[in-house]
């Protein structure tokens, strides 16, 4: 037997035999033969991100070899932990950016296994509202219902079910929450009904079956299936309508088998983000009394004496009831300040994100692969999880964040578009649009808060180190994104994705897969030019790229 040098230095075994004279091996002994080998196929984790080698990588430059698959992909575990203290079912994590994630987008990311993070490009009292929304969300009670007054008319009930499809409408005095309830107009109470000016005090149902405030979801349940009813509306001593249940959403939404809880409370998780700044200390406290669970410290360079001094203060304050995801960095030097201080887990990336502009202007940042494996190499020593932030624009990528290390993704473009994400839906060239945009653009960092509100204009200029500044230099970019239906089905989408990935990959568990990239098992090759467009679609006149169904 004599040994071929490879490109990599490794010593592959021929046998001249096998080659000179014809004759084979025997196919029987393929597995023995495969270990004469003196590596494995391909590349380790740590081969393949020496950057001294390869420069420094990202996503789309490298592949992970198939393993051995003896297990289904429904069975593949993606729990994972985000922080030193918090364990999700799901690793996914929403931006803090104000045209991703808001209470609508914080409450679902929650109830699908991972979760949101609330920004704080708004003032104090409204970021400590959506929090408190998040935190109260019982799944399955409608708290913002839309009722009417005994003034209005049928046509009026015909509008709303032809705008929103909802036909079980509370009656109230003034037509909103929190006023006296009267009534309920039903599609029975109109269904031959002629006359559409006729007023709902005149057909309305008075004759009410309610549940009072404080009900459990699984009471509220219990009386609306005796009822017979189509809608249970839940009322306060003062006879107040605060809520409402839909036996259409009885079934659908009762059960969310991932959702992410803490343990004492059975609230869904909340993280939010603040600056690092003396005044986010007040605002942090609003979070706080909110229910907040997670803070997370939003700049793009994470490694100041300003977050470090945070990080002391919120340890000091809030011992270990509030867990801090530090960051953001791309060292292992920017890693070790925070870790050093306090940070229950770290945000990675800087400049990897679909609308950052910070590579470009600033000169600085990391390739975002070469990122996430070599600060989660050195964090992970620690036991502090790392999040792997921007830059994911696929199922793949968050394949392979997760197999550099990371416990967690945290998306924003992947997430904009949604039904959940802040904003109203445009039309542009025939496309239905959401605004997507860079905390750093002008546009993020120029945004007031609402009257009425305290001051925090500049939360976004926080994040970027110029609030002080007289010319603003953008980090960011804002533009649109194509519209993605729900995350209801797009996240669903994500973690089957994730466990076919892993699947092939031939880890049972995102623990197993950490585990066998560390001992070298799982093996990863690199991508020349010309492998990424073959590993794309190609050589097609035209086609329609659907994702999932
Ligand atoms: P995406 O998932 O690739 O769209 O990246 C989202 C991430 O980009 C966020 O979680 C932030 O870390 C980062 N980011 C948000 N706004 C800006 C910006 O204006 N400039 C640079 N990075 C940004």
């Amino acid at each position: 037997m004599v040994h071929n040098e490879t490109n990599n230095g490794f010593k592959a075994p021929t046998t001249s035999s096998a080659t000179s004279n014809n004759t084979f091996l025997d196919p029987k002994q393929a597995t023995k033969h495969v270990k004469e080998y003196s590596s494995p196929d391909g590349l380790s984790a740590d081969e393949i991100m020496d950057s001294r080698v390869n420069g420094g990588l990202t996503y789309n430059d490298f592949l992970i070899l198939p393993g051995y698959i003896d297990f289904s992909a429904s069975d593949v575990s993606l729990e994972s932990r985000i922080t030193r203290n918090i364990v999700l079912k799901t690793p996914f994590m929403s931006s803090p950016m104000d045209t991703v994630t808001e209470t609508d987008m914080a409450i679902n990311m929650a109830l699908l296994g991972g979760v949101g993070v609330i920004h704080c490009n708004c003032s104090p009292e409204e970021q400590a509202e959506m929090v408190r929304k998040v935190k109260k969300f019982e799944n399955g009670f409608i708290t913002d219902p839309v009722c009417l007054t005994p003034n209005h008319t049928v046509a009026d009930v015909h509008r709303i079910k032809a705008q929103f499809g909802y036909s079980g409408i509370p009656i109230t005095g003034n037509g909103k929450l929190y006023s006296i309830l009267l009534g309920m107009v039903t599609a029975r109470d109109i269904q031959f009904h002629e006359d559409d000016t006729t007023l709902l005090k005149d057909v309305m149902t008075t004759d009410l079956v309610v549940a009072h405030e404080g009900v459990t979801l699984e009471e509220a349940n219990q009386i609306l299936r005796q009822s017979k009813r189509g809608k249970l509306p839940i009322i306060n001593q003062r006879g107040e309508l605060v809520a409402l249940l839909a036996r259409s959403d009885l079934l659908k939404n009762l059960n969310f088998p991932l959702a992410s809880k803490s343990t004492h409370s059975k609230q869904l998780i909340c993280a939010a983000a603040i600056g690092t700044k003396p005044d986010d200390k007040l605002r942090l406290k609003k979070l706080v009394d909110a229910g907040l669970d997670i803070v997370v410290l939003d700049s793009s360079q994470g490694n100041s004496s300003y977050q470090i001094e945070m990080i002391k203060y919120i340890k000091k304050t809030y011992g270990n009831s509030l867990d801090i995801i530090a960051g953001n960095v791309v060292t292992r030097e920017q890693a070790a300040a925070l870790i050093e201080v306090g940070a229950d887990a770290l945000r990675v990336g800087m400049g990897s994100g679909s609308i950052c502009i910070t590579q470009e202007i600033m000169a600085v940042g990391r390739p975002q692969g070469t990122a996430v494996y070599k600060v989660a190499q050195f964090a992970n020593k620690f036991g502090i999880p790392v999040i792997a932030d921007g830059g994911i624009q696929n199922v793949g990528h968050i394949t392979k964040a997760l197999a550099l290390g990371a416990s967690a993704v945290m998306m924003g473009s992947l997430l904009a578009g949604t039904t959940e994400s802040p904003g109203e839906y445009f039309y542009h060239e025939g496309q239905r649009l959401k605004k997507y945009r860079g905390m750093g653009s002008l546009d993020a960092m120029e945004r007031h808060c609402s009257p009425g509100t305290s001051v925090a204009p500049n939360n976004a200029a926080k994040r970027y180190f110029s609030e002080r500044d007289a010319i603003k230099v953008a980090q960011g970019v804002a533009g649109a994104v194509i519209d993605k239906g729900s995350i209801r089905k797009f996240v669903p989408y994500l973690i089957t994705g994730l466990q076919h990935g892993l699947q092939d990959i031939g880890a049972k568990s995102l623990c197993k897969l950490g585990e066998d990239v560390r001992n070298g098992k799982v093996r990863f090759e690199l991508r020349t030019a010309a492998a990424q467009i073959e590993g794309g679609v190609h050589g097609l006149y035209s086609y329609e790229k659907r994702l999932f169904s």
